[in-house]
């Protein structure tokens, strides 16, 4: 038998039913806050990845999945494609490709799959779901403001609360910009250099490379050592820190609690300033609901005009997740089960549900094979709050009747009294 591949899965009803609520949620609330839709390629060059996320960061250098291109074009052949790990180096690619800066301010949401070959584990699968947003424009529409940060920190907390997700945690830390970073990084340099043959292999290259991804370290042994190292946070200069310092007001102002995490680096390299993460406790090991953070270069080290950005990705498998439960409770059931009573039958029966469809109720249709008892049985099975039945009398008196399968009364309804009757039930 083939199966789905390790790490991917099938999304099944009803848990699709509260795929849905979430991304209509999500697109109701960005909308509030005037976001748009955008949608990228599913792949793009590796090279996009590279120069954005970072080669260093454990997303490119170990989990993507890339191949050579075998086009017939002289330029696409040996060229190098890669099943896209996340949407932001997509989106900034779009907004230099199609000089998006002409409208100011973009405020693009998406929502779709990403690709990562991480180790499978409970709320981790190779693909994933991520429902993403990122506001990015010159810098003369207000792209760089700190306002800008907070107001993208208070939707999302106002989008979990419409969810009705309690308990979560908005972590909250200041990379800084380039030159702190190159400051922490020296620091961090001189701090590992007598330590770092005890941490783990991958400390040992990050120590040489990029010390400050020595923060991503999830090894027990190592904890003790990286608690005791420099933190970006005492290396931020004056605009950084006063940056950092208004958008945490702005926050206290709106009333969206937060943490201060002086820990968090996130594991992609173009964040500068504000990066966040919403953590949740019933999550286990993999507890982070959503990450972000500003990118203030990145436009320009892909090749494009100066354009401050700032955005978060939501894991949407882990926000499904944290909702399963009430799963059954969304899931729009049936709400009529039209059970047409021997095959002169279907064409009445056809006709009414395209009618009662119209009037936005769910509707399943029976068909003549099935016997009155079995109907009412497969109405009660699929969760119908009515049967229909449809015989030869009803469609001469133009009147039906409606079972109630809760309570088990039958009662005839006229034709043109069935929609209002059902809807009254509701
Ligand atoms: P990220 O932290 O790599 O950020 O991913 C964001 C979220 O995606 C995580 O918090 C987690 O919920 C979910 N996620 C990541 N990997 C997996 C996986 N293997 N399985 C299930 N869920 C996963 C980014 O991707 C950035 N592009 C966010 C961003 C947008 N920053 C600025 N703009």
């Amino acid at each position: 038998m083939i199966k789905a591949i390790r790490g991917t899965r099938d999304l099944l009803p009803p848990e699709t039913a509260l795929w849905n609520f979430v991304e209509a949620a999500a697109r109701d609330v960005f909308r509030a806050y005037n976001f748009q839709e955008i949608r990228t390629p599913i792949f793009e060059e590796t090279q996009l990845f590279a120069r954005s996320v970072g080669e260093e960061t454990d997303i490119v250098s170990k989990e993507m999945y890339t191949w050579e291109n075998r086009g017939r074009a002289q330029s696409e052949k040996g060229q190098s494609l890669t099943l896209r790990p996340e949407n932001t180096a997509g989106v900034v690619r779009a907004y230099i490709e199609h000089k998006l800066w002409d409208r100011g301010l973009n405020k693009l949401y998406y929502i779709g799959p990403q690709f990562r070959r991480e180790r499978p584990q409970k709320g981790r699968y190779r693909q994933f779901y991520q429902i993403g947003a990122e506001a990015i424009g010159p810098p003369s529409a207000g792209s760089e403001s700190p306002a800008r940060d907070a107001e993208m920190l208070e939707m999302l907390a106002t989008f979990l609360d419409r969810l009705g997700i309690t308990g979560w945690n908005l972590e909250l830390n200041s990379v800084g910009c380039p030159n702190d970073r190159a400051r922490c990084n020296e620091a961090l340099r001189k701090a590992l250099e007598p330590v770092v043959s005890k941490m783990c292999a991958d400390c040992q290259r990050r120590a040489v490379t990029n010390p400050l991804r020595v923060f991503d370290c999830k090894v027990p042994e190592d904890q003790p050592i990286i608690e005791k190292l420099p933190r970006i946070s005492q290396f931020l200069d004056e605009p950084c820190r006063t940056h950092f310092a208004e958008v945490q007001e702005i926050l206290q102002a709106v009333g969206v609690p937060f943490r201060l995490n002086d820990r968090l680096v996130r594991g992609l390299d173009y964040y500068t300033r504000t990066a966040f993460e919403f953590t949740h406790g019933a999550l286990g090991a993999q507890n982070a609901i959503l990450g972000g953070g500003r990118y203030d270069g990145l436009s320009e080290s892909l090749g494009g005009p100066q354009a401050p950005g700032i955005g978060f990705a939501i894991g949407e498998d882990r926000l499904v997740m944290s909702l399963k439960e009430s799963a059954e409770a969304v899931a729009r059931k049936p709400e009529v089960y039209i059970a047409p009573l021997g095959a002169d039958m279907n064409r009445e029966a056809a006709r009414l549900a395209r009618e009662l469809r119209r009037h936005d109720l769910v509707v399943e249709l029976g068909d003549e094979s099935f016997r009155m008892k079995k109907s009412l049985e497969t109405a009660s099975k699929l969760g119908a709050r009515y049967a229909l039945i449809v015989g030869e009398n009803e469609v001469k008196a133009d009147a039906f009747g409606l079972k109630n399968l809760e309570t088990g009364e039958q009662i005839p309804v006229p034709h043109h009294e069935l929609a209002a009757k059902i809807q009254a039930g509701r």
